[in-house]
């Protein structure tokens, strides 16, 4: 079968190369799936790269690359609450391979029937990381608002959904007015394209009656700009730094930090998941009625990854901001039925 596997880090993505490897046998308490479809990640340009905090102990040389996927199962044991030919999907590192196989325990939830695999691809390992952050005690409380950058990054767009089904006011940012329709679309009541609009925060500030918002989700690295909209007390989760890299990351002046009584407050879902696994089983519990009520949708965005090969190409589109909601890669030819367009 074929897999993205990772033998040495890369430099360019053009680099990784489609590998084929033996078929995974499933033993008697595993559940062997055919992936039809992966999700993509930011995380996957820095595990290419070997620029994640896990390649420094999770994750190294050789892997298969990937983290999400939604497949068909083909084979599980009868102690499985899964049946071959059901529809699955979940978070799996290792995912751009035409086959896996998990132990019958692992967390795989049922593709919604309404739902493409394409769809189901880009959620396992996304969704749950943005509720689990907003979710956090004291993060929101009855009216917060809530300020999401790169409202229509995989993160972010995740965030805003969460926050306009739960009923909170949320706002958006994001690098173009294209990306921050679709935030709209997808429930923030505002959103400020910051490329264009150098001094967002003081629109922020003004949308909010003077206020500033009491939450900033953010995924790209702009904690101390957003210090200046952000409520007094307010808090501002840290969950990624897409918008940096080891040479600049963010330094926040602690007086103003001070001055807001702000709480910077610090969120990584793998952690939480290998310390803490009850917590993960809590999101899971609270995120799939949103979905199965339809209050949470798939965002897939539109160009075609099709087959394992477009892998580059689609980590490429998600290093320079062309992607939004999620880019999937179509590994098997019936994964997309229908598709979200900007
Ligand atoms: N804490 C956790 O457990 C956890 C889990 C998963 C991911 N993360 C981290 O969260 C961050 C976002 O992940 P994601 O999956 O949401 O990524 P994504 O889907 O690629 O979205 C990231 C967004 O950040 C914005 N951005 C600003 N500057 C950028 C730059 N120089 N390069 C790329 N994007 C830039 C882009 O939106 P605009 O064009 O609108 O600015 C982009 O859409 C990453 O740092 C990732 O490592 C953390």
């Amino acid at each position: 079968m074929k897999a993205v596997v990772v033998d040495r880090y890369v430099e360019n993505y053009g680099e990784l190369r489609v590998s084929e490897v033996a078929k995974p046998k499933a033993k008697d308490d595993e559940i062997l799936i055919q992936v039809k479809a992966a999700g993509v990640n930011f995380v996957d340009t820095l595990y290419a790269r070997g620029l994640h905090q896990n390649n420094r102990r999770h994750i190294k040389p050789p892997f298969t690359l990937g983290l999400e996927f939604a497949g068909l199962v083909l084979s599980s044991p009868t102690t499985s609450p899964f049946r071959p030919g059901d529809g699955v999907f979940g978070a799996y590192a290792g995912s751009y391979s035409e086959y896996i196989v998990l132990p019958s325990s692992y967390p795989v939830y049922r593709v919604p029937p309404s739902w493409s695999y394409a769809e189901a691809a880009g959620i396992a390992a996304t969704l749950p990381v943005s509720y689990g952050a907003l979710s956090l005690p004291g993060v929101l409380k009855p009216g917060s608002t809530v300020l999401v950058h790169a409202a229509a990054g995989g993160l972010g767009l995740a965030a805003v959904q969460i926050c306009s089904a739960l009923g909170y006011r949320v706002f958006g940012t994001a690098g173009s007015a294209a990306k921050c329709r679709l935030a709209g679309f997808f429930g923030a009541e505002a959103c400020i394209d910051y490329e264009a609009d150098p001094r967002w925060w003081d629109r922020v500030v003004s949308l909010t009656d003077g206020n500033g918002v009491d939450v900033v989700f953010d995924s790209v690295g702009l904690v101390e700009q957003s210090i200046k909209c952000l409520a007094h007390r307010g808090r501002a989760l840290v969950v990624g730094f897409a918008g940096r890299n080891r040479e600049n990351l963010e330094k926040v002046a602690m007086n103003r930090v001070l001055l807001k009584q702000a709480s910077l407050i610090g969120y990584r879902f793998g952690e939480t998941g290998r310390r803490y696994p009850h917590e993960t089983t809590i999101i899971w519990e609270a995120l799939l009625p949103l979905i199965k009520s339809g209050r949470i949708k798939p965002a897939v965005y539109d160009r075609e990854y099709r087959d394992l090969g477009s892998v580059p190409r689609a980590l490429e589109h998600v290093a320079s901001r062309k992607v939004w909601g999620k880019a999937v890669i179509l590994i098997d030819d019936d994964a997309s039925r229908q598709r979200a367009s900007l």
